[in-house]
């Protein structure tokens, strides 16, 4: 277990402590920052196993900081998940880890029904344990899930609302499903005070580089292909990771126990449009920060590869019910947020550059040959 700085809480300030799980991937660790920032006086103990996804480098700048306590270990680690809920008296679960990515759960599902299924259990479980309504009412149990649970729709189906049927497609999808059952399940058997959110798809800062929009910057700065599955007219809905966060804070503040939030970012968009627009925002902004690009137009770099199996069509979130109860609405477009994001990966490309392993280039050629 690696303990890069234990908790101190100020006794003269009422903080709570919360268990971040997955802290050290895209997400978590982008809710990490975000929390540290907007509730400095709360103390936050991130456990993550530092799978491939995880990296320490997304916490770097926090290392210093007393409030944040960092443990190396697995969310299927009963004794040790029970140890952390003790000893740092958590009032507060927020469950991000995960596997995370679907082109691997199609090549490997094992790890996403252990990590996902099992491992959702197992926390769970130990708070079921740990929690004390009468002295606690404040506990909470935030389970971050995904909107891929909700299966696909057409190109005229109405969005997905909380209510919509689950239908995954993906073992990955299949996974969150299963844990998303057990959350609801422990809040209806025990009430347990539990949420749910079922977010689209992220993007911003820290976001590993097997997903679409990192992938991309990134190739387009080393001049490798960019490649698009099937015909690139599946759609998405994007949601900056910054909005994400703020609206798990809104969740865990002000959400009705035991209820599901959609989280969405209202912008829709065909892959291969979004594609278009990364490689116009990375034209202009390296060449307003002087980076050089190896080939220009990026457009040139667009390849179309045979499509990923089960490959759903569209998603698209309503979040008609956390706007209405809670209060949020995404704060940027996807015009603002693009053109964050491209510049981030134009300007910390030491933190990219380290992630692209011998093992990563393997893993890419795994996911070609079985498309091929
Ligand atoms: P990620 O793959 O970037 O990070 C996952 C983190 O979990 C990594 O740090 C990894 O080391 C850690 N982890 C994996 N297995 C673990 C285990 N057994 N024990 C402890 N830690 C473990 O994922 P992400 O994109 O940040 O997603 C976070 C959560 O949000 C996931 O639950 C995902 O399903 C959900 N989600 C993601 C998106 C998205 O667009 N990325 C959208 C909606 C929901
Ligand atoms: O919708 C929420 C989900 O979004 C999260 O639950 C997942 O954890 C997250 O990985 C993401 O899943 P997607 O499969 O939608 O994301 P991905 O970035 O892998 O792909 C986005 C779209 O781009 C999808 O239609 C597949 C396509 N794609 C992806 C890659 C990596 C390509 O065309 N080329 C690529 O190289």
């Amino acid at each position: 277990m690696e303990n890069l700085s234990p908790c101190q809480p100020d006794p003269a300030v009422l903080s709570r402590c919360l268990l971040v799980t997955g802290g050290a991937g895209f997400i978590g660790s982008n809710f990490v920052h975000y929390w540290c920032h907007a509730h400095p006086h709360d103390r936050l103990v991130v456990l993550d196993a530092l799978t491939y996804a995880g990296n320490l480098g997304n916490l770097a700048d926090l290392k210093a900081n007393p409030q944040m306590r960092f443990v190396q270990g697995d969310i299927c680690d009963r004794a040790l998940v029970d140890a952390l809920l003790q000893q740092e008296a958590i009032s507060i679960v927020v469950h991000f880890a995960a596997e995370s990515h679907v082109d691997r759960s199609i090549l490997s599902p094992d790890a996403f029904i252990r990590t996902n299924v099992v491992g959702t259990f197992t926390l769970l479980e130990a708070f079921r344990q740990h929690w004390e309504p009468e002295r606690l009412p404040t506990q909470r149990f935030l389970h971050v899930s995904t909107d891929e649970v909700y299966g696909s729709l057409g190109a005229s189906d109405p969005a997905f609302t909380e209510t919509t049927a689950y239908a995954p497609n993906s073992p990955y999808a299949a996974s969150k499903a299963g844990s998303d059952h057990l959350v609801r399940a422990y809040h209806h058997t025990y009430q347990l005070p539990t949420l749910v959110t079922n977010c689209s798809n992220n993007y911003g800062p820290y976001q590993f580089p097997e997903k679409l929009m990192p992938l991309m910057c990134i190739n387009m700065l080393l001049g490798k292909p960019l490649p698009i599955y099937g015909d690139g007219q599946n759609i998405r809905d994007w949601l900056s990771v910054e909005d994400h966060c703020l609206a798990l804070d809104a969740v865990l503040s002000r959400g009705q126990i035991g209820e599901t939030y959609n989280i969405g970012g209202n912008s829709e968009i065909k892959n291969l449009d979004l594609v278009y627009l990364l490689c116009d925002l990375m034209e202009e902004r390296s060449a307003e920060l002087g980076i050089h690009l190896p080939v220009r137009p990026c457009r040139s770099l667009m390849t179309f590869v045979p499509d990923r199996p089960g490959h759903d069509r569209r998603y698209a979130i309503n979040a008609t019910k956390i706007k209405t109860e809670l209060g949020w609405t995404p704060t940027q477009t996807i015009d603002q947020g693009l053109r964050r994001t491209v510049e981030w990966y134009l300007t910390h490309q030491e933190w990219w550059r380290s992630l692209l392993s011998q093992e990563y280039q393997e893993y890419y050629n795994k996911v070609y040959a079985l498309q091929n």
